[in-house]
């Protein structure tokens, strides 16, 4: 299959800059002493900016392309990865996260269990998708569509299901704008899910 983030790799932080990392920080409770993880982190646009916000930043990406540009950045270890199967130990990260991505992952719901997986008992993961709610964002899927990618964007309250039902404790916030987070922890006890708009 044509693999469009090969294609725009080069030009992706140009089009793409750096966010403001503040809501990330909060969402994510750090800075925190252990390892994080950010899956289908690219070129590395939103982990450099939270590298020193933990003891250690891993990231992994398929698109070998956008790790490239990672690596000119001189970002700890960035591996080439599936989230579908992800090559670590259960249990071995205190924070996970995947920003702008799970719509583009084939198999949304195994790597939802892989990043419930590598999270420690006590951790938190973050996943943060543009809002489906939103008209703006409609249109932007059905863009992704008639441009042949395979991306397939999930309500928030519908990822937010998922985690739950992984057993862990998830809310889904969001901004103004079209940005929603599904917060989950993980403590060992059942799944609840609530909803905290802003
Ligand atoms: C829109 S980019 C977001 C990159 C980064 N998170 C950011 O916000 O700058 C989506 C990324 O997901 C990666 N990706 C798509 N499917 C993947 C999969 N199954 N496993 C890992 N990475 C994947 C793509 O290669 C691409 O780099």
């Amino acid at each position: 299959m044509f693999d469009h983030f090969r294609l725009i790799a080069p030009l992706y932080d140009r089009f793409f800059p750096p966010p403001d990392p503040e809501r990330l920080l909060e969402n994510l409770a750090l800075p925190v002493a252990g390892r994080l993880l950010d899956i289908g982190g690219g070129t590395g646009r939103v982990t450099g900016r939270l590298a020193p916000h933990a003891d250690q930043v891993v990231l992994v990406d398929e698109t070998a392309a956008m790790l490239h540009q990672a690596q000119a950045k001189e970002l700890c270890c960035p591996a080439v990865a599936q989230a579908e199967r992800l090559p670590f130990a259960s249990g071995s990260f205190e924070r996970v996260l995947a920003v702008d991505a799970l719509h583009h992952f084939a198999h949304q719901r195994q790597a939802l269990r892989e990043m419930a997986r590598v999270l420690r008992p006590g951790g938190r993961l973050v996943v943060e998708e543009p809002d489906l709610r939103r008209l703006p964002v409609k249109l932007v899927a059905l863009g992704e569509k008639l441009m042949l990618m395979r991306s397939r964007f999930l309500y928030p309250h519908e990822i937010g299901r998922e985690l739950a039902a992984l057993g862990l404790h998830t809310r889904v916030t969001t901004d103004d704008r079209f940005v929603a987070w599904i917060i989950a922890e993980k403590s060992g006890r059942q799944g609840q899910e609530e909803t905290d708009e802003r």
